[in-house]
């Protein structure tokens, strides 16, 4: 049941309700945490979320997808992550960190891609395409080292664990799919080569930073296809990965939903396949938006976590309202999400309740 406690690795989660990776934009420069955000996430870690993943933070100075996000590239960022661990512990809710290489998309540093560059990318990715370098494999093994590099600091800081994100086009998300990934060495090609270096990835985490350290890996299940994308499940898994959390990848793939699951789209759909092909515990994530579409995937068995960005970005305390039955203040569903320019100032969700709440007095 979705507001039953449940465990992950040894950890007690409150619930089964994620908040997943959302980046703060403009709340910092050159990686710091900010007390901002800090302070943010100890009003989501009150609002009662069994489990927070922090917000993309760059694995190489040179790899951001946005000069606002936090680093985690040297050991000075420790202790802001140290205090990331003690305000979310001290709710009682395990953290895990979300780290990231922008690869293509990458504002602070050259764009970086496995293999020649598909005409079918956009936006971003498509203006950087032109200038898009391809990686040499002695510069892979380095980026690998980097991103365990940067578990290790996580787990000294007390953050119970990492998400690689190999989704949304960036670094790792290229290498997962066929369609980005034209490598011919052992790196690219077949499936195994393809989700190399996150395995590769995994490994070294697990050997750097134990065994009770959590490894999840956020990925587009269906790249390109859904049985492409439960070949690279069964893959994590068998390398060390403790949980899935299933979005879209390298060029926003989508799948037909079939009419039984009419009420989701294509990526929680995604995940309810993928969670019939491996053992691990799976996150459905994206526009999920209701609890009775949380009830139906958790209390369904469908899978075993479900996230919520922005209902809990218009409203701390959406969970916990929700499991009282009591109002919360609503996502306004803007066509480009605020958050992703000046976060919380600009959230029309957030600027009504303020003004609900000036008028009557609270
Ligand atoms: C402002 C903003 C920042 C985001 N940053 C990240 C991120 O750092 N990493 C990531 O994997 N997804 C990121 N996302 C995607 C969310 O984690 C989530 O998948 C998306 O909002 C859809 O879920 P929802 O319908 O529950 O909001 C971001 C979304 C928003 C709105």
């Amino acid at each position: 049941m979705i507001f039953e406690k449940c465990r992950l690795k040894g950890r007690l989660l409150k619930n089964h309700i994620v908040f997943p990776a959302v980046v703060c934009f403009g709340w910092s420069a050159h990686g710091e945490m900010s007390e901002r955000r800090l302070e943010h996430y100890r009003k989501v870690a009150k609002g009662g979320a069994g489990l927070i993943i922090s917000e993309a933070s760059a694995v190489n100075p040179e790899a951001m997808l946005t000069e606002s996000q936090p680093g985690i590239w040297s050991d000075s960022f420790i202790e802001g992550y140290e205090k990331l661990a003690g305000i979310c512990h001290a709710e009682g809710v395990p953290v895990t960190v979300q780290i990231n290489h922008a690869g293509i998309k990458s504002v602070t540093g050259e764009p970086l891609v496995p293999g020649p560059v598909s005409s079918d990318i956009s936006g971003r990715a498509k203006r950087a395409g032109g200038r898009a370098r391809e990686l040499a494999s002695s510069e892979i093994t380095a980026i690998e080292d980097q991103f365990a590099a940067a578990a290790l600091r996580l787990k000294k800081a007390g953050i119970d664990g990492v998400e690689l994100h190999g989704a949304h086009g960036f670094l790792l998300s290229y290498f997962l799919s066929p369609v980005t990934n034209k490598r011919g060495d052992e790196y690219g090609g077949s499936a195994e080569n393809r989700a190399r270096i996150v395995t590769d990835i995994i490994k070294k985490i697990r050997a750097g930073c134990g065994g009770e350290f959590i490894i999840g890996i956020r990925y587009g299940g269906a790249t390109p296809s859904l049985e492409d994308g439960a070949v690279l499940a069964k893959l994590f898994e068998d390398s060390g990965c403790d949980i899935l959390d299933i979005s879209t990848g390298a060029l926003g793939e989508a799948v037909p939903v079939p009419e039984k699951y009419v009420e989701f789209n294509s990526c929680v759909y995604t995940a309810i396949e993928i969670k019939k092909r491996v053992s691990i515990p799976v996150i459905a994530s994206n526009s999920v938006g209701t609890i009775e579409k949380g009830k139906i995937l958790v209390d369904g068995g469908l899978t075993d976590f479900a996230a919520y960005a922005r209902n809990i970005l218009a409203d701390y305390d959406w969970v916990k309202k929700t499991e009282q039955g009591k109002e919360s203040a609503r996502c306004l569903h803007c066509r480009s999400c605020r958050w992703f320019t000046r976060a919380f100032d600009d959230c029309p969700a957030r600027k009504r309740e303020q003004r609900r709440a000036a008028a009557s007095g609270n």
